[in-house]
Parts: C-alpha cells; sequence; structure tokens
C-alpha cells in the first residue's frame, strides 16, 4: 500500500466517525465542482478541527481570508453563536457567487459576509469600518501575502485572539530557505515573523491526509 493510499484511509476512517455525512457540505463541495472551482478546500477532519477551534476559543467574530466556494467558512460560521459574524474575502467574483450559494443553503447568510477583491484592499476597507476585534482569524488565500495578512491580521484581533494559516508545508518545501517559489517564501516570512513577533505565540503542525502533506500554524494574539 503506497504511503498516500494510506493516509486517504485513515482520513476516511477519521471522517466517517468524526466528521462524518453532511448534505450541507457536500451540496457545497458538489456545485464547487460544478461550476469549475479548484479542489483544494480543507478536508472534512480539517474543518472539523477549524469548527471546534472557533468552540474552544469561544469565538463570537472571525475572518477568513480565502473563501473559495465557502466549505471552510460553513465549518467556521457554524461554531458561532446565532449573533456572531464572520467576513470572508474572496478574489474570484466566481468563487464568491458559488460560495454565497453554498452559505445560503447553510442557513448562515445572516452571519456570514462576502466581501469581493483582493484581500488586501478589502482589508483597510473593513479596518474603516472599526469592526470589534476578531476572534479567530484563518488565512487560506494567495499564500505570497502571508505576512500581509498576519499583519492586518493583528491590527484586526485582541489579546486572546487565535490566528490559523492553512498550508504552511506545501510537501516540505517551506524547509528550504533557496526555494524561489513566492508562496513558499511568503509563508517562510509570515513562519519566522510569528516567531519573533513580541504579540505573537505560535507553533506549526504538520499534516498528511487527502490532500497529501501539508500542515496549519496558529499564533495566539498576546497582549
Ligand atoms: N478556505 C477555502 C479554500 C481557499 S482556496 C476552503 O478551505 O474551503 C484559496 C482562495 O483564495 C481561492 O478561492 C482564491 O481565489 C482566493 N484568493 C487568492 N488570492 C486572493 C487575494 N489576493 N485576495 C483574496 N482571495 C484570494
Ligand atoms: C492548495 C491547497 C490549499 O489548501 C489552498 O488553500 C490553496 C492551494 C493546493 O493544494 O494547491
Ligand atoms: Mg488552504
Amino acid at each position: 500500500m503506497s504511503e498516500s493510499k494510506l493516509w486517504d484511509d485513515v482520513d476516511a476512517y477519521f471522517i466517517s466517525h468524526l466528521s462524518p455525512d453532511d448534505d450541507v457540505l457536500e451540496a457545497a463541495l458538489r456545485d464547487s465542482d460544478a461550476a469549475g472551482l479548484p479542489r483544494v478546500n480543507v478536508t472534512a477532519n480539517q474543518g472539523k478541527l477549524l469548527h471546534l477551534l472557533a468552540r474552544i476559543q469561544g469565538a463570537r467574530t472571525i475572518l477568513e481570508i480565502g473563501t473559495l466556494g465557502g466549505y471552510s467558512t460553513i465549518w467556521l460560521a457554524r461554531a458561532l453563536p446565532a449573533e456572531g459574524r464572520l467576513v470572508t474575502m474572496e478574489y474570484s467574483a466566481r468563487h464568491a457567487e458559488v460560495a454565497t450559494r453554498n452559505i445560503a443553503r447553510a442557513g448562515l447568510d445572516a452571519v456570514v459576509d462576502v466581501r469581493v477583491g483582493p484581500a488586501l484592499e478589502s482589508l483597510p476597507k473593513l479596518a474603516d469600518e472599526n469592526p470589534a476585534p476578531f476572534d479567530l482569524v484563518f488565512v487560506d488565500a494567495d499564500k505570497a501575502n502571508n505576512p500581509h495578512y498576519l499583519e492586518w491580521a493583528l491590527r484586526l484581533t485582541s489579546t486572546g485572539s487565535l490566528i490559523v494559516l492553512d498550508n504552511v508545508v506545501r510537501g516540505g518545501r517551506v524547509a528550504d530557505p533557496d526555494n524561489p517559489d513566492a508562496d513558499v517564501r511568503g509563508t517562510r516570512a509570515a513562519i519566522e515573523l510569528i516567531g519573533s513577533h513580541p504579540r505573537l505565540s505560535g507553533t506549526a503542525v504538520q499534516t498528511v491526509g487527502s490532500k497529501g502533506y501539508d500542515g496549519f500554524a496558529l499564533a495566539r494574539v498576546l497582549a
């Protein structure tokens, strides 16, 4: 059995018991596929991890950068109380349209606010609105901009907030200081910023599964 087949089997086993069949989430993936969106959403067990992190955090407000078809958005928004709020940012109008439909079908349209455009344009606009600090920020867009997203996340959060970055391993490429890829460089800069920033305490964990070999970084905002 190849290693990746084993990873798939273990993912399927965990998912079957821990984040089993869910019509709304499955429909979201089906419609994302039908619309030709790339299949780069978090897996069901990763979605459940995000959901649990938001619950553990007692999150009332969540910011997501990188909506795609709204799959991770739905996992996160379901962790919010009825009066909670999730702002999600998506560059592609087409992706945002699919996401908006998926979020509505999940009954979360009153909670979720989809902002279309480059996140580096949407973030200053959001900051101008003086929103309440976000309790959790999930960064999952163009990895080259991760250090900028981290800086914005710091401005839009407060003590005790949690920042999560997806795809920080990408098959192990993150360990190569000479890799010229902008996404790898952006991720390395973000990791190094977490490590050196006086207001962040963070870690990163490697993951395997049906999406291959990757990982998450987590950082808690300090006083
Ligand atoms: N969080 C989603 C996956 C996001 S994939 C999930 O797990 O279900 C990354 C998304 O980021 C893509 O939809 C892509 O269009 C979007 N993106 C890329 N560059 C961006 C930018 N500059 N601003 C906002 N979104 C961007
Ligand atoms: C890929 C995976 C992701 O989780 C993502 O956010 C973007 C791209 C990928 O596998 O290419
Ligand atoms: Mg991702």
